[in-house]
């Protein structure tokens, strides 16, 4: 398994692993802003065991996670943000999500000096909240009500970056 940067021309393959994992989609100029923004802090899992035959080939994409630095932070602290993690079902409990999120958090150290990273996870969601909470010690700020568009509350999770220096 590979973990690299995103490139822009992943964003197809990434939005179609978007919509196979999760019901929270976006439009492709949403991958592209990120993208274009901060390359740095976005990176794909790429399954190198079935190398590509041909230069015309897709790299077999299993994972992302799409991150940004909040634009206009209201706290007045740099901080990042995860607008999206998924891992495909034949891929997961490999430890894919915990490398794309901790490559992630050092980008969002070395290159924007950021200070923490926060999320949104639905209560509901086990897999995620232990990834979150139990592997990589994020802390629960507060729960969101109703913050999906179906209806389901959201934790607000943060992470304090201080370690990584
Ligand atoms: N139930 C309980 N614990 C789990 C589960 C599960 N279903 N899946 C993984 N874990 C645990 C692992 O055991 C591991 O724990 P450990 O450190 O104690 O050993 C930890 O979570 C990390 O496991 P990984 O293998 O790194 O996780 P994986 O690559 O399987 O990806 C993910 C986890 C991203 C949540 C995956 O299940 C997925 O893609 N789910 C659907 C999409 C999703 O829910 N994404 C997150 C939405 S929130 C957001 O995007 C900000």
């Amino acid at each position: 398994m590979d973990i690299r940067l995103l490139r822009p021309s992943d964003i197809p393959l990434i939005q179609h692993a978007n919509l196979e994992n999760l019901p929270e989609n976006y439009f492709l100029k949403y991958y592209l802003y990120h993208a274009l923004s901060w390359p740095q802090l976005s990176f794909v899992a790429v399954d190198v065991s079935r190398p590509a035959k041909t230069p015309y080939d897709y790299p077999k994409i299993v994972g992302y996670v799409l991150a940004k630095m909040e634009e206009e932070p209201t706290d007045g602290v740099q901080h990042g943000h995860i607008t999206s993690l998924s891992v495909m079902r034949t891929h997961r409990r490999l430890g894919i999500a915990e490398k794309l999120m901790r490559q992630s958090q050092q980008a969002m150290v070395e290159t924007f000096n950021a200070r923490y990273v926060s999320l949104h996870v639905r209560v509901s969601n086990q897999a995620a909240i232990h990834l979150y909470r139990n592997t990589l010690k994020f802390e629960t700020e507060k729960t969101e009500a109703k913050y999906y568009a179906d209806g389901e509350d959201a934790f607000c999770m943060k992470l304090d970056l201080d370690f990584i220096k």
